[in-house]
């Protein structure tokens, strides 16, 4: 299957990456995780995501799923779907390394009745090679954007899996 061209700039995201992360809040336990991040090309002019989370014993956390797409230029879009009822919008631009890049996306959010508010949040993705860091901030339950999670994920390659 031929990349499409308008992914250039973050084919080096497909395939599956793996590590641990750390979370927080204000008004949550602090807590730890394992996570799973996979980027599927398709065959079309986006990027299909998952990713998945595990407890240090193994239970399952968090998940979530969506698509990347690149627009004009280095306009990055990340459309994804929260389980807990929240929807994000995240748009931001790519800058471009020596072996990688660094992107900050901000997001609009759609929350559903039940959902736990969330107004706004921030991700940061940063590719160096084979590993991809991650960061999440959001301005969530009545507080102003505040860090929640960050991970440090390896490229997962067959011979690891
Ligand atoms: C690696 C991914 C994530 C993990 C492991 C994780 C884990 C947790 C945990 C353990 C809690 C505390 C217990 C609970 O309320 O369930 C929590 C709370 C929360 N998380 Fe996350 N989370 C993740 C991603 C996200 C994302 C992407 C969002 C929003 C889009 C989010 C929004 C929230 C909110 C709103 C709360 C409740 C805070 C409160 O009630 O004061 N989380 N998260």
């Amino acid at each position: 299957m031929t990349l499409h061209p308008g992914l250039a700039a973050v084919a080096s995201l497909i395939g599956m990456w793996r590590g641990e992360g750390a979370g927080q809040y204000p008004t949550i336990d602090s807590f730890q995780y394992t996570e799973e991040l996979t980027f599927t090309d398709v065959g079309k002019p986006f990027l299909h995501y998952i990713q998945r989370t595990w407890s240090p014993a193994g239970a399952p956390m968090h998940t979530e799923t969506g698509y990347l797409r690149v627009a004009e230029g280095a306009a990055v879009e990340f459309v994804l779907a929260q389980p807990t009822g929240q929807t994000e919008l995240a748009e931001g631009a790519l800058m471009a390394t020596v072996d990688g890049f660094t992107c900050t996306l901000q997001a609009r959010m759609v929350n559903s009745t039940s959902a736990k508010q969330v107004d706004a949040t921030e991700r940061r993705l940063e590719l160096a090679g084979d590993v991809l860091t991650t960061k999440f901030a959001m301005a969530a339950v009545g507080l102003q954007m505040t860090h929640h999670l960050a991970s440090k994920l390896h490229r997962n390659t067959p011979t690891t899996r």
